[in-house]
């Protein structure tokens, strides 16, 4: 089957998370994604965390799926002969390279265009160019906290708090891969590249946005409505840790559910949505609360909405998540189980739509993976394995024109 992205050759400059996850998505639709790392080492991702001894670590294995492997020594002539003639006949390449490190290596932007003019350059930096922290290097919970997330997730009684979603990292590919994709459409009519540039703290605060409104309306009038802290408690001058509040316009927090005593994640999220207050009062069997002015508008049940959580936890009490949300769902109210990996990695619906696949490697045997959360009616993602080390370095140097002899020469000049 031909993909959309068939056709495009991406020089996969990246290491770690964010770039990788990016050039991941691409290659899963399609495009030649070459990855190149350092001779002996690699990205290294192949070594964190190894749950078994001499294979790559999961780490790496998925984020770095359906890519080829090159190895190449870029600080040594050699090496950059090589890299040169890559980039001249590729369309994008990817760096997510800590500040500098690619001028240093001789490939500035300038340098780029000029081997190759109509090559995409993308990059990802923790701070963009011009911040005042542009020198600083970045990691995941460095750009939550950078981005507005550490400060506005958690409990107000405790400390910033980092979500154990990759705000930072692979949002930030995704970001990225958005901006890849727009300036090769931009290409199609211009015949040019661009540099397409991405930074950790500004994807986070993309993410954060509704906190950027919240700060307003708290700047405004004083309160913000649909926190915890209102109407009992007090409110400063900054957007305080919700813990687990709504933060759109609807009420909701996490609820115990039967086994809750000794399962911590025997819990559901419940949603009180404005329009859905006669079908809660009927699927939690208090017609009563219907027309009772106390409850019948979300201004009248916010000062007492944890009693009415209280009371909902009551109904709980005798029912698991999956039970409780199996009855709720029949009422459409807006609500799901707390769900443990455990029980995602085995879930079938996840299994059957790709979102989760298995994957064989060569050195590991299976293993799990996330597939490609975006589906299309005319394409499947397939995931294949991630390269070991190497992998493609005979492969692709042959490919630009290297001769068995001269291969055999810049392995002795450990450039590849
Ligand atoms: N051959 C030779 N040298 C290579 C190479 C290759 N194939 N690939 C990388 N290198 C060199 C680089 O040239 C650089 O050398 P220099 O510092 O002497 O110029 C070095 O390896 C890599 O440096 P750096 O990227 O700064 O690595 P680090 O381990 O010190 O820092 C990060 C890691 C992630 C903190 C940093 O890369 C960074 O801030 N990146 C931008 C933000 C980001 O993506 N963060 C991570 C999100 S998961």
């Amino acid at each position: 089957m031909t993909k959309p992205l068939d056709g495009i050759k991406i020089i996969d400059f990246t290491h770690v998370q964010a770039g990788p996850a990016c050039t991941q998505l691409l290659a899963w639709f399609g495009a030649d994604v070459i990855k190149v790392e350092r001779p002996g080492s690699g990205d290294v991702t192949r070594n964190q965390l190894r749950d078994i001894p001499d294979a790559d670590a999961l780490y790496f294995t998925m984020l770095n799926s359906n890519k080829k492997s090159l190895t190449l020594d870029t600080k040594k002539p050699e090496g950059k002969e090589v890299l040169e003639k890559l980039i001249r006949e590729s369309d994008v390449l990817v760096e997510n390279f800590g500040p500098g490190a690619l001028d240093r290596m001789g490939f500035s932007w300038e340098r780029l265009n000029e081997l190759n003019p109509k090559m995409i350059v993308a990059s990802v930096k923790g701070f963009s160019d011009g911040h005042h922290y542009d020198d600083l290097k970045v990691y995941e919970n460095v750009a939550q906290c950078a981005g507005g997330a550490a400060s506005t997730t958690g409990f107000w009684d405790g400390p910033p708090t980092i979500s154990a979603a990759a705000l930072g990292d692979s949002n930030t590919g995704m970001h990225l891969a958005i901006g890849i994709l727009t300036a090769l459409l931009g290409r199609d009519k211009t015949g040019k590249g661009q540099k397409v540039a991405v930074s950790m703290q500004d994807s986070v605060l993309n993410l954060c946005r509704v906190k950027l409104r919240d700060q307003q309306r708290l700047e405004r009038v004083g309160y913000l409505e649909e926190y915890p802290q209102y109407p009992h408690g007090e409110f400063g001058d900054v957007v305080p840790r919700g813990g687990n509040a709504g933060g759109g316009g609807q009420p909701g927090w996490v609820l115990k559910c039967k086994g809750w005593e000794t399962d911590s994640n025997a819990y559901i999220y419940f949603t009180i949505q404005g329009h859905a207050w006669e079908p809660i009062c009927k699927a939690l069997g208090k017609p009563e609360w219907i027309d009772d002015p106390a409850y019948r508008t979300a201004e009248a049940r916010q000062p007492h909405i944890f009693e009415i959580f209280k009371t909902i936890e009551t109904w709980l009490a005798d029912k698991t998540k999956f039970e409780a949300v199996d009855i709720l769902r029949k009422f459409d109210i807006p609500c799901a189980p707390v769900l443990t990996m455990k029980e995602l990695a085995n879930d079938p619906s996840l299994r059957a739509s790709g979102t989760i696949v298995e994957v064989p490697h060569k050195k590991r045997g299976s293993y799990l993976t996330v597939g490609s959360p975006i589906k299309f009616s005319d394409m499947k993602p397939e995931v294949t394995a991630s390269p070991l080390l190497g992998e493609h370095t005979d492969e692709v140097l042959a490919s630009l024109g290297y001769s068995k002899q001269e291969i055999f020469n810049l392995r002795e000049a450990k450039a590849v």
